[in-house]
């Protein structure tokens, strides 16, 4: 059994210690926020925070997880206010299918936790491993730019 403490909740997972954390919080915990997309740590659909870093969690094995807080998308929103960067995507309708959104939008709180006024280029620095297959890279920066000052 391994306790994990996820969106400030400890919870116990009967998982092999090599699962991936993606598959425990989707499969297990059932937070399905967090996508699957190349599952080689390539894309950024699966991105969570561990920690005070921001992990692809389909390469990140659960044993890795233990003892660190994990936050995922759905564990950004406070009150049932969504994260500035999720209202800012939602305000500038920023995404097309969203597959890419949940990863982006938890690297994307991050980056402006850690530099509230990061400027655009640090924001697609922040976002270059997220793929977008939409093409919607550029509004999704604008947006999260649009979000600094209220993150
Ligand atoms: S699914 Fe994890 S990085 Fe692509
Ligand atoms: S909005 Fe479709 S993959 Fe990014």
């Amino acid at each position: 059994m391994t306790e994990l403490q996820v969106n400030g909740e400890t919870v116990a997972v009967d998982a092999d210690g090599e699962t991936p954390l993606l598959t425990v919080l989707r499969d297990e915990l059932g937070l399905v926020g967090s996508r699957f997309g190349c599952g080689q740590g390539l894309c950024g659909a699966c991105v969570v925070r561990l920690g005070d870093a921001v992990v692809p969690a389909c390469d990140t094995p659960l044993w890795q997880a233990e003892g660190q807080p994990v936050t995922t998308v759905e564990g950004l929103a406070r009150d049932g206010v969504p994260h500035p960067v999720q209202q800012a995507l939602i305000n500038s309708q920023a995404a097309q299918c969203g597959y890419c959104v949940s990863g982006i939008v938890v690297a994307a709180a991050a980056l402006l936790e850690r530099e509230p006024d990061a400027d655009a280029d640090r924001v697609a620095e922040a976002l270059d491993r997220h793929l977008c297959r939409c093409g919607a890279q550029r509004r999704i920066v604008a947006a999260v730019l649009a979000a600094r000052g209220s993150a």
